[in-house]
C-alpha cells in the first residue's frame, strides 16, 4: 500500500432498519434525517472531506431512494431558480459533491457486513479504501475518517478506528486486543461481538476502516458464522495474520443511529450545534425536566 491513496469509499446501506420499524417499512434508515440531513449523507460528507472521489453504496432494490439522493435533479433546481429559492441549491446539490462519483451495488442475500463489503472487488480493484458504515455518525474535528487518515499515511497498514466500551456493551461490536498501551494500536486479535466474559479487552470497533485491497482474499475464504453471516472482523482477523492491522482510537463523539437512543441523542447534539436552534431548543428542553 505505500504511498497509496485513499480515494474510493464502500458505504453498506442494504440492510433491513428493523430496529426502525414502521419507519422504515418504505423509507431505507439510512434516509431518516438527523435535522434536515438524511444519515447516510453525513457518512459521504466525511469521506469527501478527505479526498475521496468515488463513493460506493452496497445497497438493495428497495433503496432507490439513496440513489435519487445523490443523482442531481434538474427539475427541482429548475424550480428553485425559477422561485428565487437559489440558496436552496447548495443545499441540494453541495460543492462537496462536484467531484464525487456515486455507484450503486446490489446486495441481493443479506449475507453480513463481509459479504457486502466484498461485492465492491470490482470496483476497487487493489487500492486501499475506506469503509463508512453510516448507522454511527462522529462528531469531532478532525473527522475520524481524517483520524484514521492519519494514521494510514504514517503506517502504509490497514486500519480502523476504535474506542473504549463498558462490559456491558462489549457484545454489541468487533473488540480488538493488542499489546501496545496507546493508540494507534497493532491489533493481535479481534472478534465479532464476544461474551462479556470471553472479551480480550473494552476496546471496540466503530464503523470506519481503511482497509488494504488484500481484504478481498480474505473475505472469500473466512467461512459463515452460525447466524450464516460472513463477517468483516473474521476477514480482518485473517488479514492481520498476513499483514499488520492498525487500531485508531477515535478522539471524539460517536452516536450509534442503528438504536433509537443515539438517534435522538444525535438529533439534539444537532440542534444544539445549530445556531438558529440551539435557543429554542435549550429553553424547551429546560422547560421539560424542570
Ligand atoms: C458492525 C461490525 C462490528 C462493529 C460495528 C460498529 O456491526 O460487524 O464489528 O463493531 O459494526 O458499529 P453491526 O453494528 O453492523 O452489527
Amino acid at each position: 500500500m505505500d504511498n497509496q491513496k485513499v480515494k474510493k469509499a464502500v458505504l453498506p446501506v442494504a440492510g433491513y432498519g428493523t430496529r426502525f420499524l414502521p419507519a422504515t417499512k418504505a423509507t431505507p434508515k439510512e434516509m431518516l434525517p438527523i435535522i434536515d440531513k438524511p444519515l447516510v449523507q453525513y457518512a459521504v460528507e466525511e469521506a469527501a472531506q478527505i479526498g475521496i472521489k468515488d463513493i460506493i453504496f452496497i445497497t438493495s432494490h428497495t433503496k432507490e431512494s439513496i440513489e435519487k439522493h445523490f443523482n442531481r435533479s434538474y427539475e427541482l433546481e429548475d424550480k428553485l431558480i425559477t422561485s428565487k429559492k437559489n440558496t436552496y441549491l447548495e443545499k441540494i446539490n453541495p460543492d462537496l459533491f462536484k467531484d464525487l462519483t456515486f455507484t450503486f451495488i446490489n446486495q441481493e442475500e443479506q449475507l453480513g457486513l463481509g459479504h457486502a463489503i466484498s461485492l465492491a472487488k470490482n470496483e476497487i480493484q487493489d487500492e486501499p479504501f475506506a469503509v463508512l458504515l453510516p448507522d454511527d455518525l462522529f462528531f469531532s474535528e478532525p473527522s475520524c475518517m481524517s483520524q484514521l487518515l492519519n494514521v494510514y499515511n504514517q503506517y502504509k497498514s490497514s486500519v480502523i478506528a476504535v474506542n473504549k466500551i463498558d462490559k456491558a456493551n462489549i457484545h454489541k461490536y468487533g473488540v480488538i486486543s493488542s499489546k501496545d498501551n496507546a493508540s494507534p494500536y497493532k491489533i493481535d486479535f479481534i472478534v465479532e461481538k464476544p461474551h462479556a466474559k470471553d472479551a480480550p479487552s473494552n476496546i471496540a470497533v466503530c464503523g470506519r476502516y481503511i482497509l488494504s485491497s488484500n481484504i478481498f482474499e480474505h473475505l472469500e475464504n473466512v467461512k459463515k458464522d452460525d447466524s450464516g453471516e460472513i463477517q468483516l472482523t473474521d476477514a480482518i482477523q485473517s488479514l492481520l495474520e498476513k499483514e499488520a492491522v492498525m487500531a485508531c482510537l477515535y478522539e471524539g463523539e460517536k452516536y450509534d443511529c442503528g438504536s433509537k437512543k443515539g438517534f435522538v441523542e444525535a438529533t439534539i447534539k444537532l440542534a444544539l450545534n445549530d445556531d438558529s436552534l440551539k435557543k429554542d431548543i435549550t429553553s424547551f428542553i429546560r422547560e421539560i425536566v424542570e
